[in-house]
């Protein structure tokens, strides 16, 4: 099995879960500065190719890679560490911290030498303009995924795979979360793999666009390409499941 070097990829994953095929060699990279999305009807598998690539699921074939070194058989933890950042769909914060505390928290969890100047430039990163003593969990969807964003962007990640980061959140504000993304991959060169399932969301910000349909990559390609693919409309507007 031959890998390109990319920052991140995998290639070659299967998945069994419960007796069930949910992933079939699925292969995907992403590069310094670029947002890859991730699309695909619910129930593709795009969350479980994101439980095997940050290491909660254990695959029965197929290779992980981080900056060329094979890291299939490393703990979700080793990975962490070594770079890779994971948001999920509910953007749920920790207990009853304030933000300031949820800071602190993020502070000491990932690098304890990390001081109060490195928060406010994580905050200000993110576009997060909330007061400091303001309970986390009273935040509305945007600005809690604004500090998750922030508290993550301390710990300097290579790669952050986001799980349908814009779920939960009004037009106005995908666009300003597009933008915050885009900023972040740009100046950092970190790699983004996001998962989207509305396609045309996906336009605004993605480089390429991987479509996952039944376990199965079924296209892969700029957004314009993928978009105008009979397999992808077939796998989202037709009762092709049935
Ligand atoms: N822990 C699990 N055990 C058994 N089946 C699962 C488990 N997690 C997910 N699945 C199944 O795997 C398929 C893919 O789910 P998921 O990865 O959540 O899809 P997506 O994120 O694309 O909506 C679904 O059919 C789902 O029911
Ligand atoms: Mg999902």
């Amino acid at each position: 099995m031959s890998l390109k070097n990319s920052l991140f990829e995998c290639e070659g994953v299967s998945l069994s879960l419960g007796g069930r095929r949910i992933l079939t060699n699925v292969s995907i990279d992403v590069n310094p500065g670029e947002i890859v999305g991730l699309v695909g009807p619910n129930g593709a598998g795009k969350t479980s190719l994101f439980e095997v690539l940050c290491g909660r699921y254990i695959s029965e074939a197929g290779l992980v890679k981080l900056d060329g070194s094979d890291i299939t058989k490393e703990s979700f933890f080793k990975r962490a560490r070594i770079g890779l950042a994971r948001t999920y769909q509910s953007p749920v914060t920790p207990g009853s911290l304030t933000v300031g505390e949820t800071f602190r928290a993020a502070r000491k969890a990932f690098r304890p030498y990390l001081s109060v100047h490195d928060a406010e430039w994580a905050a200000r990163l993110a576009n997060l303009k909330v007061h400091w003593d303001t309970p986390a969990a009273a935040l509305g969807a945007f600005d809690r995924r604004k500090l998750l964003i922030s508290c993550l962007m301390m710990r300097n990640p290579k790669v952050i795979l986001m799980d349908e980061p814009a779920s939960g959140l009004i037009n106005a504000e995908i666009d300003e979360l597009d933008l915050i993304i885009r900023r972040i991959v740009d100046e950092y060169a970190i790699g983004v793999i996001m998962i989207e399932h509305r396609l045309e969301l996906l336009s605004a910000v993605a480089d390429r666009v991987v479509v996952l349909d039944l376990g199965e990559v079924i296209a892969k390609g700029s957004p314009e390409t993928v978009f105008v693919d009979p397999k992808v409309h077939a796998a989202y507007f037709e009762d092709a499941h049935a």
